[in-house]
């Protein structure tokens, strides 16, 4: 059955997001540390990504400081020009990269971001992970003040365990702002959310979940079953991660392919149906794409309706891996 797409609260702001958005890790264009897992995308092809995705309803893009060390920011705000995309109709997610810095960097950093980013603003600004110098009270009290200069629109965390996104959501009651976010790896293939606290907590306080690698960095199309030979082609560190999982995932990929007939839909866009509407409005997930015909299909994922039945059918048999 389709249906229409249905724009979800980001957290507890007004900012309202689409259940899928775009995942921009994959226009690192081979720079820095994820070169040694993603290819670079050519530029073209990034434009086209975007546009694809724009096109099929995606409102939202999810980049980071550290993709390319800025390089995907930079893309992202090429590819929504190419598309003649006005800031008022895109919300745009960026992260500040905190291992080994302090609180006080996240200003100078957002600043950069702004300007590779420009002319879209930051929606949200992420605190990548949880491996500041700087308590997360002090973490919070900058996001804070980023916050009331006007300079990012939502906070958010990602990686963050139960305990330090309740700090973090207890810090920013002080300033009346809500913890809109929390992204954390969340898929079929990778459920800890849900039995490590983090789901329930963020339903509590009203975070919403980004799940990002929702696709299992491609695991979960089934592609790389039917053809392991692509394999051939990834960067050694994905290879080696992705080729240990294709043996132990053949049921769940028979399973979501079997369901994707009856929605004349593939594999990959049941995983994302999935993914986005098993816990409610709570999780929403953000695949990247190389190859427009993958944003294609992930943004029309959001106009598949699982039954319930179907949905519990997919649960029970990624219990099992
Ligand atoms: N916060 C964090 O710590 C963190 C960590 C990782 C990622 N992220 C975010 O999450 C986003 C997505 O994660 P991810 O890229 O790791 O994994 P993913 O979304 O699970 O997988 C993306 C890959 O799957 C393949 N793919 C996508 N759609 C497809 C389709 N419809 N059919 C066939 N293949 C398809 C593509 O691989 P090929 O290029 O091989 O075709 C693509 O590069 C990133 O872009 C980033 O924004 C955040």
């Amino acid at each position: 059955m389709i249906q229409a797409i249905q724009k979800r609260s980001l957290g507890k702001t007004d900012i309202r997001i689409t259940p899928i958005g775009l995942g921009a890790m994959e226009f690192s264009g081979g720079k820095g540390m994820i070169k040694y897992l993603l290819a670079p995308v050519p530029p073209d092809t990034q434009d086209e990504v975007i546009c694809t995705a724009i096109e099929n309803g995606t409102n939202w893009i999810d980049t980071a400081e550290l993709y390319g060390s800025g390089y995907s920011e930079i893309s992202v705000a090429k590819g929504l020009k190419a598309a003649g995309v006005k800031p008022e109709d895109v919300v745009i997610s960026t992260k500040w990269f905190p291992i080994l810095k302090r609180a006080k960097s996240m200003r100078k950093s957002a600043r950069k971001s702004i300007e590779r980013l420009a002319p879209y603003p930051i929606g949200l600004y992420i605190i990548h992970m949880p491996y500041s110098v700087s308590s997360v009270k002090t973490q919070m009290k900058e996001m804070a003040n980023l916050f009331e200069s006007g300079l990012i629109r939502a906070i958010g965390v990602s990686n963050f365990s139960k305990s330090r996104m309740i700090k973090a959501h207890e810090a920013l009651e002080e300033w009346g702002i809500p913890l809109a976010a929390n992204q954390m790896q969340f898929s079929l293939l990778h459920r800890n959310i849900e039995t490590n606290g983090v789901l329930e907590a963020a339903k509590d306080l009203g975070v919403t979940i980004i799940a990002y690698t929702p696709l299992g960095q491609g695991v979960l199309t089934g592609n790389l079953h039917h053809s392991p030979t692509l394999l051939h082609y990834m960067p050694r560190l994905r290879r080696s991660r992705l080729s240990r999982q294709l043996e132990k995932t053949h049921a769940l990929i028979e399973t979501l392919e079997s369901i994707a007939c009856e929605h004349e839909a593939k594999a990959a866009q049941i995983a994302l149906s999935w993914t986005t509407t098993y816990h409610g409005d709570t999780i929403v997930a953000i695949p990247g794409a190389s190859k427009t015909y993958q944003a294609e299909q992930n943004a029309k994922a959001m106009r598949i309706q699982l039954t319930s039945e179907q949905k519990e059918a997919i649960s029970s048999i990624s219990l099992e891996l």
